[in-house]
C-alpha cells in the first residue's frame, strides 16, 4: 500500500525527470538571482473571453426564452400545489415541490436514514482477517456460511438498487417518496460498498464470489425470483395507468420489499449475525449489523408505500390479486427454506435449518399482516428473539463494542 510519504517521493521523482515549466523556471530565476540563466520565451496568456459573438448569442437566448415550456413539457402545469394533488401513483402535479408534505411518514423516513449514516472503512476488519486467514479460525460449515452471505448479498444489493433506479423510481410520483427512494439508493451503494470491502479485506476469490448469484443453485434461484419482479418495469415504455399496469408495479414493489428485502435477507443475517454474538468475524458482523438496520427500514417504507397505493386505489387490491401476493411470499419464504438447507446441512453456530424454518415462517406470517392478508403459518414462533433486538439497536449502543464515528448531529448543528 502506498503512504503519504511514497506519494510525495513519487511525486518529486517525476518532478525531477519531467521538463520544467517555463513559470517554473522564473521562481527559481527570481530566487536565486546570483545564478546566471538565460530569460525564457516570453508565453502569450491563452484567451479564456468568449468572443463578443458568442455572447450576444447567449444574451440573445436568454431574452427569447420562453420559461413555461420545460413546465409544459413535463404536464405538470405551472400552479403551486396543494396537499389534496399529492398522490402515490399517477399524479399530475408538478413533482419538484417537496413541500407541502403530505405523506409525512416517507420524509420522517427520509430523515431516520440520514441520520443513521456509516460507511464500511468505520469498521475494523483486523481480527476477521486473522481468523479468516487461520486453519483453526473457523469451522467448514461456518465459512460456507461467510461465503454464501457474501456471494449473495454481494450482488442482491444491486438488484434491488436497479430495480429502484431503473423501475419504480420514475413511477412512484411523489416527492418525499422519491426523496427517500434516493436514499435508499445510496444506502444500497453502501451495502454493495460493505460487501465489496468485506470479501477485498479478506481475500477471498472475487470472481467466485460476485457469479455464486448465477452459479449456486439456492443463492441463484433467489437472484432469479427477483430478477423476474423487475423486468417488466425497467422497460422504458412501461407506464402505470391502467389496472393491470398498476397492479404491476404493486407486484413489483411485494417482490422487492416484501419479500427480496423482507424475507431473502433473513436467514444469512441470522447466521452471520450469530457468528459474531459468538465473537467470530465480529468486523463481518457489525457491517451486517448496519446494513440489516438500513434494511429494516427499507422494508417498513415499502409497506407503508404499498398499503397508502391500496389506500388510494382500493379497486387494485381484489381477492384475486391478494392470493396472488399471497402466494408470492409463500414462494418467497420457499426459496429462503431451501437456501436455509444448502447453507446449513447440519447444526451450526446455535441454529440448524429446522430452527430457521419455523424463523421463516414467523417472518413470512409478519409480512402478510403487514400487507392486510392472513397468516399462512399459524402459531409460528420466533427462536431467534436476539434479532429483533439487534434491528432496533441505537448506534451509540454498539452490539459488539467498537467504536464508529456518529453522524447523527445534523440537527445539532451551532453556527455561531
Ligand atoms: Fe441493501
Ligand atoms: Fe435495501
Amino acid at each position: 500500500m502506498l503512504t503519504w510519504d511514497d506519494y510525495n517521493q513519487e511525486e518529486n521523482a517525476s518532478v525531477a525527470t519531467a521538463a520544467p515549466e517555463p513559470a517554473v523556471v522564473a521562481a527559481a530565476t527570481m530566487a536565486q538571482k546570483t545564478v546566471e540563466t538565460p530569460e525564457p520565451p516570453a508565453i502569450e496568456p491563452a484567451s479564456t473571453e468568449p468572443s463578443p459573438e458568442a455572447m450576444q448569442a447567449a444574451e440573445a437566448v436568454i431574452t427569447n426564452m420562453d420559461a413555461s415550456v420545460g413546465i409544459e413539457e413535463m404536464e405538470m402545469g405551472a400552479s403551486r400545489i396543494s396537499v389534496d394533488e399529492k398522490a402515490m401513483i399517477n399524479c399530475r402535479a408538478d413533482l419538484n415541490q417537496l413541500v407541502p408534505f403530505k405523506y409525512d411518514w416517507a420524509w420522517q423516513k427520509y430523515l431516520d436514514g440520514c441520520a443513521n449514516h456509516w460507511m464500511p472503512q468505520e469498521v475494523n476488519m483486523t481480527a476477521d482477517v486473522a481468523t479468516w486467514k487461520s486453519k483453526e479460525g473457523l469451522s467448514e460449515d461456518e465459512r460456507r456460511i461467510v461465503e454464501r452471505s457474501l456471494g449473495y448479498f454481494s450482488t442482491a444489493d444491486s438488484l434491488v438498487a436497479n430495480n429502484l433506479v431503473l423501475g419504480i423510481y420514475r413511477l412512484i410520483t411523489n416527492p418525499e417518496c422519491r426523496q427517500y427512494l434516493l436514499r435508499q439508493a445510496f444506502e444500497e451503494a453502501i451495502h454493495t460498498h460493505a460487501y465489496q470491502y468485506c470479501i477485498e479485506s479478506l481475500g477471498m476469490d472475487e470472481g467466485e464470489v460476485f457469479n455464486m448469484y448465477r452459479e449456486v443453485p439456492s443463492v441463484a434461484k433467489k437472484a432469479a425470483w427477483s430478477i423476474s419482479h423487475t423486468h417488466e418495469l425497467s422497460d422504458p415504455n412501461f407506464d402505470t395507468g391502467s389496472i393491470e399496469a398498476d397492479q404491476q408495479l404493486l407486484r413489483n414493489l411485494i417482490g422487492f420489499y416484501a419479500v427480496t428485502e423482507g424475507i431473502f435477507f433473513y436467514c444469512g443475517f441470522t447466521q452471520i449475525l450469530s457468528m459474531g454474538r459468538r465473537n467470530k468475524m465480529t468486523g463481518v458482523a457489525e457491517q451486517f449489523q448496519y446494513i440489516l438496520r438500513d434494511e429494516s427500514m427499507h422494508l417498513n417504507f415499502g409497506i407503508d408505500v404499498i398499503n397508502q397505493i391500496k389506500l388510494e386505489n382500493p379497486y387494485l387490491w381484489t381477492e384475486q390479486f391478494k392470493e396472488e401476493a399471497t402466494q408470492m411470499i409463500l414462494e418467497g419464504t420457499a426459496l429462503e427454506i431451501e437456501y436455509a438447507r444448502d447453507t446449513m446441512p447440519r447444526g451450526v453456530l446455535g441454529m440448524n435449518a429446522a430452527m430457521m424454518e419455523e424463523y421463516l415462517h414467523f417472518i413470512a406470517n409478519r409480512r402478510l399482516t403487514q400487507l392486510g392478508l392472513s397468516e399462512q403459518f399459524p402459531g409460528a414462533q420466533n427462536p431467534f428473539p436476539w434479532m429483533s433486538e439487534i434491528m432496533d439497536l441505537r448506534k451509540e449502543k454498539n452490539f459488539f463494542e467498537t467504536r464508529v464515528i456518529e453522524y447523527q448531529t445534523g440537527g445539532a448543528l451551532n453556527w455561531d
